[in-house]
């Protein structure tokens, strides 16, 4: 099943989601468009139905998912009291690409969503579809970007079916998200203390603007992967087929080295694949060449980014080179999801 609504009108939306929805109620798997990726959907209180999504994904067990909900009257029942400080983010950053890891009410969800932490991560998406067919399905949902695990996370339709097409009961297709990468999880140390566990969608920078009085940190490497606070951060994702390198340095240093790099392995007889600001673009040979937009707005980046990933692998490509790029805004999240995709093989000149 795939729902088209990318052309019904606002007030059309819930009738063009009944179906959906309804597929929802039932126990089903439902993949939708949010303004960060395609999510895959289910009711986060039926294990039945929780349990569908890691089998169509693919995905470790040990990997918590985030709860998605239309309205802020559905958290009481899935949450215990938590601090004002999390009030203060949710009135300014939801809806939006914040989940916000709070502590759960046991037995408000199925214990697969929170993999057993006492805990769970909620968050409001900002897009119309997302939220008309979580207010039509009248539960809180649970869901992981559709795409097989270790994939690139999808930003089409197109992407999802690639993936996981056979494996789940349908698919609302709304055109492309917004963001184009996944949002920020952070959990709150009191009142007082943020600690950004997966940089996204909403920047550090508006964190600290909207909690000024806050200490924001990120989780190290080492923390997530010794307190499973994170869990997902310590697996491979969004790797491409081919092997991915970052090249980070002074612009001519950088635009020499790769290519070098990729003259000698088109000399090898390998295919190869170069993902470049448009500043430099054209001064590269690959096989591939595909672009991130200008260096100057790194939105464009984001939006772009995993569907090049996915576009390399249709190519062929057995090695790729990119430009590294700042990590002010929204560049954090960017250089975070590139890094994992190279497997943290980065050159610096
Ligand atoms: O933008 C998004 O967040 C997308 C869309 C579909 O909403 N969803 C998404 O879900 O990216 P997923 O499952 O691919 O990533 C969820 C991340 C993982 O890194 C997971 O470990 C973390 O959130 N997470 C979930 N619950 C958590 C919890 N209770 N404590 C700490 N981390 C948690
Ligand atoms: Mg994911």
């Amino acid at each position: 099943n795939v729902w088209h609504v990318q052309q019904a009108a606002d007030d059309q939306l819930r009738e063009e989601l009944k179906e959906a929805a309804g597929s929802l109620k039932e126990g089903g798997l439902v993949a939708f468009p949010t303004e960060t990726v395609y999510g895959l959907g289910a009711d986060a209180r039926s294990t039945a139905a929780v349990e569908k999504i890691f089998t169509a994904k693919g995905r470790p067990s040990d990997n918590p998912l985030i709860v998605h909900i239309a309205d802020r009257t559905q958290l009481d029942e899935l949450v215990l009291p938590y601090p004002q400080l999390a009030k203060a983010l949710m009135d300014r950053f939801w809806p939006g690409p914040l989940t916000i890891v709070l502590p759960v009410r046991a037995s408000a969800l199925s214990p697969l969503v929170t993999a057993g932490l006492a805990t769970v991560g909620i968050r409001m998406p900002d897009h119309r579809t997302a939220l008309a067919l979580l207010r039509e399905a009248g539960c809180p949902v649970a869901a992981p970007s559709a795409n097989r695990s270790g994939r690139p996370s999808p930003t089409t339709a197109r992407h999802v079916l690639e993936d996981l097409e056979g494996r789940i009961d349908g698919i609302v297709d709304d055109g492309a998200t917004g963001v184009g990468l996944e949002s920020t999880v952070i959990e709150l140390i009191g009142e007082h203390a943020i600690r950004i566990l997966r940089p996204g969608g909403v920047t550090r920078e508006a964190l600290q603007q909207a909690a000024p009085r806050a200490s924001i940190d990120s989780a190290s490497a080492a923390e997530l992967e010794a307190v499973p606070r994170s869990p997902g951060m310590k697996y491979t994702h969004y790797a491409p087929q081919g092997e991915l390198e970052l090249v980070q340095g002074e612009p001519e240093a950088v635009t020499a080295y790769i290519h070098r790099q990729t003259r000698a392995a088109r000399q090898r007889g390998e295919l190869t694949g170069v993902l470049a600001f448009e500043e430099r673009l054209a001064g590269y040979e690959a096989d591939c060449l595909l672009s991130l937009g200008s260096e100057d707005g790194l939105e464009e980046a984001a939006h772009l980014l995993y569907a090049a990933l996915r576009d390399f692998d249709a190519a062929g490509v057995q090695r790729i080179w990119a430009e590294c790029c700042s990590e002010q805004g929204i560049g954090a999240a960017l250089m975070n999801r590139m890094a994992k995709a190279a497997g943290d093989r980065i050159v610096r000149l």
